[in-house]
């Protein structure tokens, strides 16, 4: 079944259950509404830029991971109207265009329930995910412009994972607390944070966000359901140089945490939810062992990178941020970088000191324009933003991922790579690359409307920001909104408020305006000027009334933001045609396992004659098993989606169409001795008529 007739079918059924599981639930023991689902939204895994490092190079070859959707729905007891949907997706951000097919799915399937208003869109940030889902041009330049096919895997998989939330809901309760997480983050720019008021930073005892928060979802019985936690970590783990699509190290936390409360459950076939949410991402690097120069042949090859510059040698190119696994591989820090946020949450998930949750459910959202937003500073001044523009830091990149969009700095050695960009550059004979917020043709190239929203459940208040707040840019529009519930009555002393994004749109990055006047990468990628961070504050401190206990009227809004999509432009060629080699099928074994016994520790690999995967994206799928012989009948031991599995197709011929897959296997300690054998699921598309799917398969193999 292919995931567009899933999908259909999945969302016929979700629509006739919707009256029967909203009503009769009334008088139950449990304070809240709760449901939680989990859905798949790999788009295509080859021939696909990756979204992120906004990288030319970084097209992706295969799978490491899924990436998912989790939806979380909180709803009142009483009054099941007011609800709100949390969307946690392992993508690097919200997006306008696909929060707009979102949200129109959604209130199609469910009228008057799931809103514009109470829908949340948030990406993890992670950077290994698959691109081209952005509506705005800027982010489509290294694409080759708008893939559909990844955009409609994101929507269609998140439409799932609310329906599944919704089939789910059930009377529960919720309840709220921290732990503190060391050496999972670093700052990647503390020259920036440095020139922040040394008052201010005393009030702090580091530099970066230390807390996980997290909110805790029980049935009525007690038994937890999942959660949602909060911490700020950059979604890159896995460098540049990695094409394997993954979830980074928040889908693989929420893999470990959701496996480790249903050890038996493919990934993906969970009931439990593990929710593991983007914070004020802005300057955190998961590279926590610093920035180093990888300069070989130079006498500062091995050292510290220039603290203010992050140069070496006055370039940026050679500064790379090094994860605590960085002996092994980026692998191997990505997993240590999950763990700890794993065992943060199960730190809370375990604690008896959790508040409990109660009070009333709220949303609110508006459109801001920020390309010229007026408004009053505390002190009385009125101050404007402005249109948006990327300064010149923008393009050295980070630490974590140096020179991104270096090819905006006037070299155009690599530009002729990109088709894409003949067409801008001919819209542009002088192009003015960084003023993205004049950039009109042929579709705007950054958004120059935002979302604002803000989620409440009882004492608990979510910011959904679009964009990438500094540490410093966090702490103050959180402590600027709680004083405002606080003062205006609105909530108690208990008032609990944290941030999550880039959601919903994405705007770059947010700093202080001390921190703008460094203009490191994150400065010079606040593309709405020096008062970004001050018009959030004001906009989101204003509506606060509209999220308390009684709301009256309703917030002026911006008008809705362009539809960019349908204009949008793609230059992915199609699949053509797969072939496989002479007197050979697709399928066929090319190299197989080994037939000495294997130990855990080892990888085992087989290569099939492949065909390309964009022909089929197996979404709630798999593109692999490692098959288990248990009493005689085969199991499904392991799926593309377990993290010691990779699957990598190569085109090998692109006239005759031929291509080749390999399949790995590394064997987890404590694996069952036994026999084993690899299946591949490939679908072929032939020259002219439908594409037909198959199945290889490995010779048996040992485990002892
Ligand atoms: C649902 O989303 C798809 C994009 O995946 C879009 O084409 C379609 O129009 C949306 N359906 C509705 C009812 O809006
Ligand atoms: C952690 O929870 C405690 C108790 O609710 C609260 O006082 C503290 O401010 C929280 N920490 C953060 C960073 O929100
Ligand atoms: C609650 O308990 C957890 C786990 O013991 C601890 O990390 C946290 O600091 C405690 N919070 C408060 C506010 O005491
Ligand atoms: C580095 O940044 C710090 C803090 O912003 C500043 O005090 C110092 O002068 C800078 N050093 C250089 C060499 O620019
Ligand atoms: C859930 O909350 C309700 C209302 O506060 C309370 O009566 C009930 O005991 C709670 N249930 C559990 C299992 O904690
Ligand atoms: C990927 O990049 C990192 C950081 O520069 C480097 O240490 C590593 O060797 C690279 N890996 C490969 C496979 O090239
Ligand atoms: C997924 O889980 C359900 C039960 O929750 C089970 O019936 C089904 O077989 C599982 N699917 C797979 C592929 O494991
Ligand atoms: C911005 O708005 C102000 C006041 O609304 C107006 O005077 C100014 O011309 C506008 N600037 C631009 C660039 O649109
Ligand atoms: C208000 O604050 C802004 C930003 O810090 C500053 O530029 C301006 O001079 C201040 N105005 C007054 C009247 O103090
Ligand atoms: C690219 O470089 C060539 C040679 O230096 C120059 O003629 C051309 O104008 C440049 N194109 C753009 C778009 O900058
Ligand atoms: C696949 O395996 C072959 C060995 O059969 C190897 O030469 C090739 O580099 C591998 N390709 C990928 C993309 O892993
Ligand atoms: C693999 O094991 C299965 C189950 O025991 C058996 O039927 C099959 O013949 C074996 N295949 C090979 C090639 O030995």
């Amino acid at each position: 079944m292919t995931g567009f007739m899933l999908y259909y079918l999945t969302a016929f059924l979700a629509s006739s259950a919707v009256a029967p599981s909203n009503v009769g639930i009334q008088g139950v023991a449990g304070q809240y509404l709760l449901g939680l689902g989990i859905a798949d939204i790999t788009g295509p895994v080859v021939e696909t830029n990756m979204m992120g490092y906004a990288s030319l190079a970084q097209t992706d070859t295969g799978l490491h991971m899924r990436q998912r959707t989790r939806a979380f729905i909180i709803g009142e007891e009483d009054t099941p109207a007011n609800r709100i949907v949390f969307i946690n997706a392992d993508i690097a951000m919200g997006d306008t265009g696909v929060r707009r097919s979102i949200v129109a799915n959604l209130t199609a399937l469910f009228p008057g329930i799931y809103t514009n208003d109470n829908i949340a869109f948030v990406g993890t940030h992670a950077h290994s995910g698959v691109g081209g889902y952005l509506e705005n041009l800027l982010p489509q330049l290294t694409s080759l412009g708008y893939v559909a096919e990844t955009a409609n895997a994101i929507v269609q998989g998140t439409v799932l994972a609310v329906q599944r939330a919704h089939d789910s809901l059930a009377p529960g309760n919720l309840s709220l607390g921290n732990t503190t997480v060391l050496n999972a983050n670093t700052n990647r720019s503390p020259s920036a944070y440095l020139a922040n008021p040394a008052e201010e930073r005393a009030m702090y005892e580091f530099d970066q966000d230390k807390d996980l928060t997290l909110l805790r979802f029980d049935d009525t019985n007690g038994n937890a359901r999942g959660f949602l936690s909060f911490f700020a970590v950059h979604g890159t783990s896995l460098y540049e140089n990695n094409t394997l699509i993954s979830g980074d190290n928040k889908g693989m936390a929420a893999y470990l945490y959701e496996s480790m409360v249903e050890p038996n459950s493919l990934p993906g076939n969970n009931t439990f939810i593990a929710g593991f949410t983007q914070a004020n991402v802005g300057d955190t690097s998961p590279n926590t062992l610093g920035a180093f120069c990888e300069s070989p042949g130079q006498p500062f090859d091995g050292m510290p990178c220039d603290f203010n510059t992050s140069t070496c040698g006055g370039t940026v190119e050679d500064c790379h941020g090094r994860g605590p696994g960085f002996r092994i591989s980026d692998f191997a820090s990505n997993q240590i970088i999950g763990q700890l946020q794993v065992d943060g949450a199960q730190t809370v998930m375990n604690a008896n000191n959790r508040s409990t949750i109660s009070g009333s459910v709220r949303s609110v959202h508006v459109y801001l324009e920020m390309a010229n937003h007026t408004f009053t500073l505390p002190n009385g001044t009125s101050v404007q933003t402005c249109p948006a523009a990327m300064g010149f830091s923008f393009a050295g990149g980070t630490t974590d991922g140096p020179g991104a969009f270096d090819f905006i700095q006037g070299d155009n050695a690599s530009m002729p790579q990109n088709p894409f960009w003949e067409i801008v550059a001919c819209q542009f004979p002088k192009p003015i690359l960084l003023n993205t917020g004049y950039a009109d043709l042929p579709y705007q190239w950054s958004p120059s409307t935002v979302d604002i929203q803000m989620l409440r459940v009882g004492q608990f208040v979510m910011l959904i920001v679009p964009g990438e707040l500094t540490t410093m840019s966090g702490r103050r529009l959180r402590e600027a909104v709680r004083a405002e519930l606080i003062s205006s009555g609105v909530i108690g002393e208990d008032a609990y408020v944290v941030v999550a994004g880039p959601a919903n749109t994405y705007s770059h990055y947010i700093a202080t305006l001390e921190e703008y006047s460094v203009q490191r990468y994150e400065g010079a990628s606040t593309i709405y000027g020096q008062y970004t961070l001050d018009a959030y504050i004001d906009k989101y401190t204003s509506l606060v009334p509209f999220i308390a206990d009684t709301v009256t009227g309703t917030p002026a809004s911006d008008a809705a933001p362009p539809e960019l999509t349908s204009a949008a432009i793609s230059l992915q060629s199609p699949v053509v045609f797969d072939a496989p080699p002479l007197f050979s099928s697709f399928g066929d074994v090319q190299v197989d396992v080994s037939s000495t016994p294997y130990q855990a520790g080892q990888t085992v690999f087989a290569a099939f004659v492949g065909a390309n995967p964009r022909n089929n994206l197996r979404l709630e799928g798999t593109f692999l098993t490692v098959d288990q012989l248990v009493s005689g009948e085969w199991q499904i031991f392991r799926t593309d989606s377990h993290p010691s599995t990779t699957y990598n197709w190569v085109q090998t011929n692109t006239i005759l169409g031929t291509s080749q897959v390999n399949l790995t296997w590394t064997i987890e300690d404590g694996t069952a001795s036994g026999t084993y054998r690899f299946r591949y699921f490939g679908d072929a598309k032939p020259l002219i008529g439908d594409i037909t799917s198959f199945t290889g398969q490995s010779s048996n193999f040992t485990v002892s």
